[in-house]
């Protein structure tokens, strides 16, 4: 199979962790036979240090002929202490989310057995938790009309959603919960917000397409407490861009670290595969950040962008094998690790790829036995 694949890592450890991603996907072609083709550009701080925009032309026009992205992180320290500032690094994430038409933003929130101790939230709570968040990705506030009145001294974002947009992406809810064990929690504020009553009817609606799956509407703020309080009681959950992207940092939690989050930005076409982290600035340059995250996008992209399930499978074994070694970044190093086994950025992603060739190469010696 050959793809063209465009790395944007972007700012802070986006380029650190994007860099271990990279690896794990050249290991995946040279195994099982694939053609990568990688091309790079800019994003975020980066880009508009360089060309004053966020998200260039020239990047834009690579992605539209793209196969997937792997995206790093966008974010700088410089902006967050000033709104005066215009031009913004996330403008440029929010823009590449819009024109690409990726409405759907699927985190998977599972945790590995080895990493239970790592959350702030107690094993025996957490153990078997696996959540998939569909995060709506390119409508309410963060795209509704905004602005400033009154001398700039009154401010507003308009929360707005269309039906078809909700139809949408409730309709690939639906259909991943019916692989899975068969439930979706919708999430609104339906008794306070217009749009939320839009959203919970139009949910509604397309449930009876899918008598198979059970539905649960429950308020944000309710579950935000019950995704704590109780996350195996969660299989898909279905919600709005500002909720989603409230609760899924919260639901990080529940998989041991943020570092540990992947997540796939689908619509119709293309896909965009990035660690839900962040730029995390206070430890860019360091060499600790977790490229977990980015490997856990890589082995989404290759499911969904590409339907290489057994590629994917391998590169989800091959992390899991290297958590089952003792091997962990700062982030997930609970007191009972030893200071040996806490790994750099570089090594973690070596570990990992130690651990893929060995599980392709036993693969091989049993094929060859049979
Ligand atoms: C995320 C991020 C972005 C968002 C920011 C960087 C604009 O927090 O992907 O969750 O709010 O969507
Ligand atoms: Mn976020």
């Amino acid at each position: 199979m050959k793809r063209k694949i465009v790395l944007l890592p972007g700012d802070g450890i986006g380029k650190e962790v994007t860099t271990e991603g990279k690896k794990i996907l050249l290991a995946i072609a040279e195994h099982f036979n694939h053609e990568f083709v990688f091309e790079e550009a800019l994003i975020g701080h980066e880009a508009i240090a360089a060309t004053g925009n966020s998200l260039p032309d020239e990047t834009l026009s690579k992605l539209r002929v793209c196969d997937a992205i792997l995206f790093g992180a966008v974010g700088h320290p410089k902006y967050d202490n000033d709104p005066s500032l215009k031009v913004r690094p996330e403008q440029g994430l929010l823009k590449m989310r819009k024109e690409l038409g990726l409405y759907a933003n699927l985190r998977p929130i599972k945790l590995f057995d080895e990493l239970l101790g790592a959350s702030s939230i107690k094993p025996e709570i957490l153990k078997g938790s696996d959540i998939l968040f569909f995060r709506e990705l390119t409508g309410d506030v963060y795209f509704g009309e905004k602005g400033r009145k009154e001398n700039g001294a009154t401010a507003f974002d308009l929360m707005i959603y269309h039906r078809f947009e909700v139809e949408r992406i409730a309709h690939k809810a639906f259909k991943a919960a019916q692989t899975r064990k068969k439930k979706v929690t919708s999430v609104d504020k339906a008794n306070v917000l217009e749009s939320s009553r839009l959203w919970r009817e139009t949910v509604q609606q397309v449930g009876k397409h899918y008598p198979d799956v059970e539905l649960e509407h429950l308020f944000v703020d309710t579950a935000a407490m019950k995704l704590i309080h109780n996350p195996r009681s969660f299989d898909v959950v279905l919600t709005g861009n500002l909720f989603g992207d409230i609760l899924t940092d919260e639901a990080s939690q529940v998989a041991g670290s943020m570092g540990m989050l992947a997540s796939a930005s689908i619509g119709d076409t293309i896909g965009l595969y990035e660690p839900i982290h962040g730029s995390a600035h206070d430890i860019t340059g360091k060499g600790i950040a977790n490229p977990l995250a980015s490997i856990l996008s890589v082995a989404l992209m290759l499911d969904i962008s590409f339907g290489l399930k057994q590629e994917a499978e391998t590169v989800l074994h091959a992390v899991e094998q290297t958590l089952k070694n003792g091997f962990r970044t700062a982030d997930i190093a609970d007191s009972t690790i030893s200071k040996s086994k806490i790994l750099s950025t570089h090594q973690m992603g070596d570990q990992v790829l130690d651990q893929l060739n060995q599980i392709v190469i036993t693969q091989l010696i049993s094929n060859v036995n049979q």
